[in-house]
């Protein structure tokens, strides 16, 4: 174990505890007032993964390898907790038993996804069983892909409805991703033949146009709900949340990028990547 692997961790764990921790506020936003158990538990893990992203900030790139290790350990058992918690969420709302509550189910799935992503990130870390890069260069498009599209179809959901020019963006942003979804997919069917420098090079700059004008979007979105200039039902904490984890996905594109081609990565973006 090296610095490498405090320095993933430890950007890995910022980032995602962040996320975890405003998952907990999203769905106890969409809890009938009558929930009080389920608003509890959310608020408990809330509380827990802010103090997980204030530990996570409290080490640097010196730590012991072996401290993170267990850190590592330790945060993999909250997220496991919290995806399991999402996952009965969903099944309480397809259940029909929390009638008038207000997160969409595909969002409660969306959120455990992100939820058991961060957690396999983790096992890998710890058990040094990172993918190879053409492997992770597939995997990681077609996780982030989909993403992308459900966050698409959500603004699309949450502005009013006569934000008309808004909500037709958003559609396009949602049909764009879902093709670019099923074209990731065929690539991984087409594995290994299809890991040549030259597709993989091609898969990454196509996903990254339309990644970079999605969060485009989703920065104009948020600064327009955080300055009350647009009509939604977006928390502008979503709204923001979203446009970080399409800048997330920019940053591990051009890392790919960088790592596959050889060319060194802009130092805007090893600057960004430092604050997470
Ligand atoms: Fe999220
Ligand atoms: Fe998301």
């Amino acid at each position: 174990m090296s610095n490498g692997f405090v320095i993933r961790s430890l950007d890995e764990i910022r980032f995602w505890s962040r996320i975890m921790k405003e998952h907990s506020l999203f769905l106890r936003l969409g809890f009938r007032c009558e929930d009080t158990q389920l608003i509890q538990e959310a608020n408990q893990f809330y509380a827990t993964f802010e103090a997980i992203e204030a530990r996570s900030h409290s080490f640097d790139g010196t730590a012991d390898p072996q401290v993170i290790h267990r850190f590592n350990a330790e945060v993999h058992i909250a997220v496991s907790h919290i995806w399991v918690f999402k996952r009965k969420v969903l099944g309480l709302i397809l259940q029909c038993q929390l009638p008038g509550q207000n997160n969409f189910p595909l969002l409660v799935d969306h959120v455990s996804r992100e939820a058991f992503y961060f957690r396999n990130r983790l096992e890998q870390l710890n058990s040094g069983r990172l993918d190879p890069l053409p492997d992770a260069i597939i995997n990681e498009n077609v996780f982030f892909l989909r993403i992308m599209a459900d966050h698409a179809k959500f603004i699309g959901h949450l502005l009013d409805p006569s934000e008309r020019k808004l909500v037709d963006q958003a559609r396009q942003f949602s049909e764009e991703f879902d093709q670019l979804l099923f074209q990731a997919r065929d690539l991984d069917s087409m594995r290994p033949q299809s890991q040549t420098v030259p597709l993989l090079d091609q898969f990454l700059d196509q996903n990254r146009v339309s990644v970079k004008s999605l969060r485009d979007f989703k920065r104009t979105a948020r600064d327009l709900i955080e300055s009350c200039r647009i009509k939604s039902i977006i928390h502008p904490l979503l709204a923001d949340h979203v446009f970080r984890e399409a800048e997330r996905f920019l940053v591990i594109i051009d890392m790919f990028e960088s790592t596959l081609t050889g060319r060194p990565i802009p130092t805007e973006q090893l600057m960004s990547l430092d604050e997470h």
